[in-house]
């Protein structure tokens, strides 16, 4: 037994630590509730008596030196973790978690405006097919309408294309649903333009449509009415112009009274005191059907917006390609908001 001592007291004598790790794993083998110094303490019993007192000396000696290296080796590696680069001590850094982009913030707002009056948001897809773009919406081929906007067609397959607009979603919503409509498709739409400060081949657009029994153009101007004031404040007036769209009939452009000058005149709204925001129209019976919808027995809106557009007014940011750039110092501005 004392043999066995003298033996763990070499081997405590010779052991240099590596690592803050080991030295904690030799602590726990001499000194924890399983160790060794605990063992020997309970084989002290079975000792004769004339030895007690040399075997009692001698783990107690094991137990001090034990001690004593752990002090000593402790003490370095503290040192070494205060002398290197890592300071644990150090409050950690407040991450940059960056900002929402102003138009997702501004298509939120549009979405949150006309959830709030039960409509429901719908999607589509950005590859379309020719009759969900045109054909379904009363533009058929050769109609001088499909010239008011270039669009990327695919070249091996002309009945391909990137949506000009969401409209589309209007035709495969009214497909799968049946009225009453009331839903809301914001997305991204493709436009074979040049780009400038005020268009972009890609730009993204929301689009309304409201169907059921009896609903007439009143209902539509109040629903934008409601739409701008949310929008753009309490006091915002708008204006209807009679417009041309293929997929409705009577066709309207809205615009908002500027909030810039209180539509005195600006060069913002360019002295006419209003600002273009979206069009709209009643549903084109022939679209109805098309659809799949019995245009005796149902009406219906329908509207769209171009959220740049929206943003721009609201934000007043003069160039839309602002919003492609990404310009950190640009999009951080918004993150207040
Ligand atoms: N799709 C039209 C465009 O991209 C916008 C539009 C106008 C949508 C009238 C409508 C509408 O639903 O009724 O210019």
């Amino acid at each position: 037994m004392l043999e066995e001592v003298k033996e763990l007291l070499l081997e405590v004598e010779k052991f240099v630590p590596k690592s803050a790790i080991e030295l904690e794993g030799f602590r726990l083998s001499f000194l924890g509730k399983k160790g060794k110094t605990n063992e020997l303490f309970a084989a002290f019993k079975e000792v004769p008596s004339d030895q007690k007192k040399d075997f009692g000396a001698a783990i107690n000696n094991l137990k001090q030196l034990v001690q004593s290296k752990i002090k000593e080796h402790k003490d370095s590696f503290e040192v070494e973790a205060e002398n290197s680069e890592i300071d644990l001590t150090r409050p950690v850094a407040l991450d940059n978690l960056g900002s929402r982009h102003p138009i997702s913030l501004i298509r939120n707002e549009i979405v949150e405006i006309f959830t709030r009056i039960g409509f429901t948001i719908s999607e589509g897809p950005e590859i379309e097919d020719d009759w969900h773009n045109f054909s379904a919406l009363n533009t058929p081929k050769e109609h001088p309408a499909r010239d008011m906007q270039d669009t990327f067609f695919i070249q091996t397959n002309p009945d391909i294309l990137l949506r000009s607009h969401t409209s589309t979603v209007q035709v495969r919503y009214m497909n799968d649903n049946k009225p009453p409509i009331r839903t809301l498709s914001p997305g991204r739409v493709y436009r074979n333009e040049a780009i400038s400060a005020r268009a972009h081949c890609i730009f993204h657009q929301v689009e309304g449509l409201y169907i059921d029994e009896d609903v007439s153009f009143a209902d539509l101007k109040q629903c934008l009415l409601y739409f701008a004031k949310e929008m753009f404040g309490e006091k915002t007036k708008i204006r209807l112009r009679p417009s041309y769209f293929p997929f409705t009939e009577p066709s309207a452009e809205v615009d908002v009274s500027c909030n810039i000058c209180n539509s005195k005149g600006c060069n913002v709204c360019k002295n006419t005191g209003y600002l273009e925001i979206l069009g709209c129209g009643m549903v084109d019976p022939n679209v109805l059907e098309n659809c799949g919808i019995d245009s005796k027995k149902y009406s219906g809106f329908a509207f769209g917006m171009g959220i740049e557009r929206i943003a721009m007014l609201k934000y007043g940011v003069k160039d839309l390609r602002l919003f492609f750039e990404n310009d950190v110092r640009f999009l951080k501005q918004f993150s207040a908001l």
